[in-house]
């Protein structure tokens, strides 16, 4: 078995100029090897949130590069990757579960790659598990290793030639995060393009593994986001997704940027917001995540007067309990954040509100959960994305007593979901009568003579019409608002 150390890495990559070129290096190295093989293909599964989703882009645009064609088919595949997500425990039964089915395939061709990364490999008792007890897994790589995945395919590749069922390469370490530039993405096609403006979080909510696993946060330089996104429109796609655990404190740690005028500008995410908005063109802007104690009425303003930023925010509350704001470390209060919510919806009469919400956060009681329900009605959120609470090993609320029994917790859990439908489908009913805008998205799945698309708060709109119409904004009366859904007539 062979563990790399960061030593090791460091004395490679100051043999090159930058690490990029180092990246590069390997590229080719396996693009050369490939070319001699003949045709290999890869299947890349993702997990989780949207940050793993554009970190799966990576990883498929440098497979790509390398010349590896994608498959969905494990059968097919020379190379099988997971790139996996530590939110919740669940994420964690389901790699299990499934990397577990593949050794049949290591068996039928022991030169196969199956790899698994991200944010679970940070965290030791993974790794420890993995390296016990699923013995056909080659590849193990965390989320700091990501620009180093073509010099661990490079050795992965031999060690499996010379070694078959041992080969075993392992790129863990806990490195303090650094942005490398000019990585391959292969973007979905499609109307939607995620752009990460930023990785990492430094907030360390109590039952979030987030900072552990993907580090300290630091922002790209607004030149190369707005590069990006210059691209992104180039290539038509309708619809940006500006990513980062916390948009709101974009910013820290860059310079100052000098303007045209002379003046020196400290960045933050408003001006980002606006500097996206003024790329020509006819597209959306939406982002993820806001957190409430970054999110200013300066922010609020600027979306307002972003005509392509859309007015529908995430905007994460967690808990309508002081008390367990607290405990969460959120540093914020329910009147704090209601107060925000208030004044976005004075100055952006349409703007509509989504959030996160968990249930059963150790020590939380019935009326202290019951306070999380008063806010949500006040509120009114258009849609919740809600959770059981699942302790996270090495968190802050790991070591928290945590006395309610899970069946208790999911019979709030039941009575939040019915007070959210209530909710949704009220919200939903405004609708009726009202012409949106919705940018078409795809084919209905339930019925293919249906389109669906979202408006500008992120509601999904069904309507009848012709395939031609997707990666367009239409314009569409809404004759009935359903509980999800907006059902209309393209007009
Ligand atoms: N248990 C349950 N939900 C969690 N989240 C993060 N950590 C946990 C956990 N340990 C939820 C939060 C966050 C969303 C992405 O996942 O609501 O906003
Ligand atoms: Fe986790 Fe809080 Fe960071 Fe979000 S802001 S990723 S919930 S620690």
């Amino acid at each position: 078995m062979k563990i790399k150390s960061v030593a090791l890495k460091k004395a490679v990559l100051s043999d090159y100029d930058s690490i990029l070129d180092f990246h590069k290096e390997y590229i080719q190295k396996v693009k050369n090897y490939i070319s001699e093989q003949g045709q290999k293909y890869a299947l890349v599964r993702t997990f989780g949130c949207q940050g793993n989703v554009a970190d799966g882009e990576k990883i498929i645009g440098m497979l790509c590069e390398m010349g590896y064609t994608i498959t969905e088919k494990p059968e097919q595949a020379d190379v099988i990757l997971y790139n996996t997500c530590a939110v919740r425990e669940n994420a964690q039964s389901k790699l299990f579960s499934e990397v577990g089915k593949l050794k049949h395939l290591k068996q039928e061709n022991p030169n196969i790659i199956i790899g698994v990364c991200g944010c679970m490999m940070q965290q030791e008792q993974i790794v420890s598990k993995i390296k016990q007890s699923f013995r056909h897994i080659n590849l193990i790589f965390g989320t700091h290793a990501m620009h180093r995945f073509p010099q661990l395919m490079w050795e992965t590749i031999q060690e499996t030639e010379n070694n078959q069922k041992k080969a075993r390469i392992i790129d863990i370490d806990d490195e303090e995060n650094i942005i490398v530039e000019g990585i391959s993405i292969k973007r979905n096609k499609g109307v939607m393009a995620s752009l990460q403006i930023m990785y990492g979080c430094d907030n360390f909510c109590s039952y979030c593994i987030v900072p552990y696993v993907r580090g300290r946060e630091i922002s790209r330089n607004p030149e190369d986001i707005l590069r990006e996104a210059r691209e992104i429109v180039a290539q038509g796609y309708k619809e940006i997704l500006l990513l980062g655990q916390n948009v709101n404190s974009y910013g820290k740690g860059i310079e100052p940027i000098k303007l045209e005028d002379g003046t020196l500008k400290q960045v933050d995410f408003a001006w980002l917001l606006e500097e996206i908005n003024k790329i020509e063109g006819d597209f959306w802007i939406r982002f993820m995540t806001s957190h409430p104690k970054d999110c200013t009425k300066q922010l609020i303003d600027t979306i307002s007067k972003c005509d392509k930023v859309c007015k529908g925010i995430h905007l994460p509350v967690q808990s309508g309990c002081n008390r367990v704001l607290k405990e969460m470390n959120r540093k914020y209060t329910r009147e704090q954040y209601i107060e925000l919510i208030e004044y976005a919806k004075k100055i952006i009469p349409e703007v509509s509100f989504t959030s996160d919400i968990i249930v059963g956060f150790p020590g939380e009681i019935y009326d202290e959960f019951k306070e999380t329900l008063s806010l949500i009605e006040h509120v009114k959120y258009s849609c919740l994305y809600t959770f059981i609470y699942s302790p996270r090993p090495g968190t802050r609320a790991a070591k928290m007593d945590d006395p309610i029994k899970p069946e208790e917790k999911s019979k709030w859990m039941g009575e939040l979901l019915e007070l959210e439908h209530k909710i949704s489908e009220q919200q939903n009913k405004m609708y009726e009568g009202s012409v949106q805008k919705v940018l078409a998205e795809s084919v209905s799945q339930q019925d293919e003579t249906y389109i669906t698309g979202r408006n500008q708060q992120g509601i999904l709109v069904k309507f009848k019409a012709d395939k031609s119409c997707i990666g367009n904004f239409v314009n569409v009366k809404i004759i009935e608002g359903k509980r999800s859904v907006l059902l209309g007539e393209i007009l």
